[in-house]
């Protein structure tokens, strides 16, 4: 081992000792295609307290381990990587539905609202049943402070807690396959609704982790903030990509990337449409034969939802090709499960009902 290497690793061993979780984005991860190689590491890979809790105990043995043997580098790199799998690993054990537990996938601007769909089914997480996380409760950045208490309030046999928001899938992805959930949106409004969100801006002062930068052009943020999902289910780490452009050096996206994105919504055992949200929230609960609730539907009566849809003039003709396709698929899948499902508006009428009485 060359003399450099060991001191980088005894001062790995001993931040791990330390119990630091900055270790953790210092790990190279492995997709399960190969098509990782290269993409860089997921953007603003802080998040460290949510991200300590899970990684630095299964990281501080590999590297005990490695410390008092003489590995070479394939081995280490491995060891990392199953020490990584390990502390996230999901727990399968006393699981009655194949599903369980359910792993959301939260795209930026797909709907935070989704979770509180999933604390509220059945057994899931210890709350009253009109609790909600949102800013009254857990203060302007909701989804961050949730986070941090997601294990102490949810069993996590049911509901994955995330690492962090907005976590990428990438080599998680086999593991994560067929427990996946999640809202996904029309590309283009996702980045009008992204540009047009001052209240947890993307971009600009007063965001959930620190001061930004002002806010570009519309055609220029669209550049930077296109792709992200596709970004986002085959990267590694932390999907801050809507800060993209605070960053020296853009994550690459591409068509490739995306393919292989576009193959990996058939890992969703729930897709939802945020447009569709009505459909959706009703598709999901005949999909896991739950019970429709009015806060599922937010402030929103019932069945009459008209989603936002934002003017795409602004956007000069650009088009987020790469996660077009994405969206295409998400597409095709949900309508497919929806006659799967027999799930219509005609007959989430139920489910509307239901609503009205919870
Ligand atoms: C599908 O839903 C409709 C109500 O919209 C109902 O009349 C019909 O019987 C259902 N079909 C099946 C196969 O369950």
């Amino acid at each position: 081992m060359a003399p450099r290497r060991g001191a980088w690793l005894l001062a790995l061993g001993l931040a791990a000792y330390q119990g630091f979780a900055f270790l953790a984005p210092t790990v190279p991860s492995r997709a399960p295609t190969g098509l990782a190689r290269g993409f860089g590491r997921c953007p603003q890979q802080r998040a460290a307290s949510a991200t300590q809790r899970q990684l630095v105990p299964g990281a501080g043995e590999a590297l005990a381990t490695i410390l008092v043997s003489e590995m070479g580098d394939k081995t280490f790199f491995l060891t990392m990587v199953l020490a990584m799998r390990k502390s996230r690993r999901l727990d399968v054990s006393r699981n009655d539905r194949p599903a369980l537990p359910l792993a959301w996938v939260h795209f930026p601007k797909c709907g935070s609202s989704f979770l509180n769909m999933l604390i509220h089914q059945p057994d899931f997480c210890d709350v009253a049943p009109g609790f909600s996380v949102d800013e009254d409760n857990f203060g302007t950045c909701f989804s961050f402070n949730f986070n941090d208490v997601c294990e102490d309030l949810c069993d996590t046999q049911r509901l994955r807690c995330q690492p962090v928001v907005h976590e990428c899938i990438g080599s998680q992805y086999t593991e994560l396959k067929g427990h996946m959930v999640g809202m996904f949106r029309q590309p283009e409004q996702r980045i009008l609704s992204a540009y047009h969100d001052e209240q947890h801006n993307w971009l600009v002062e007063g965001d959930c982790e620190e001061k930004a930068a002002p806010k570009p052009a519309l055609p220029i943020f669209a550049e930077l903030f296109g792709g992200t999902v596709t970004y986002q289910l085959t990267g590694e780490g932390y999907a801050g990509d809507h800060k993209l452009p605070l960053l020296p050096d853009l994550p690459v996206r591409t068509r490739a990337m995306a393919e292989e994105a576009v193959r990996r919504v058939s890992g969703f055992a729930f897709v939802g449409i945020t447009d569709e949200w009505d459909l959706s929230v009703c598709l999901f609960h005949a999909t896991f034969g739950t019970k429709c609730r009015a806060l599922d539907f937010l402030d929103v009566r019932p069945g009459t939802s008209e989603a936002e849809v934002y003017d795409t003039a602004p956007l000069r003709g650009y088009r987020d090709e790469l996660d077009g396709m994405v969206y295409q698929e998400a597409l095709r899948i949900f309508q497919a499960n929806l006659l799967k499902y027999n799930v219509s508006m005609d007959s989430c009428q139920r489910c509307f009902n239901e609503a009205q009485g919870v």
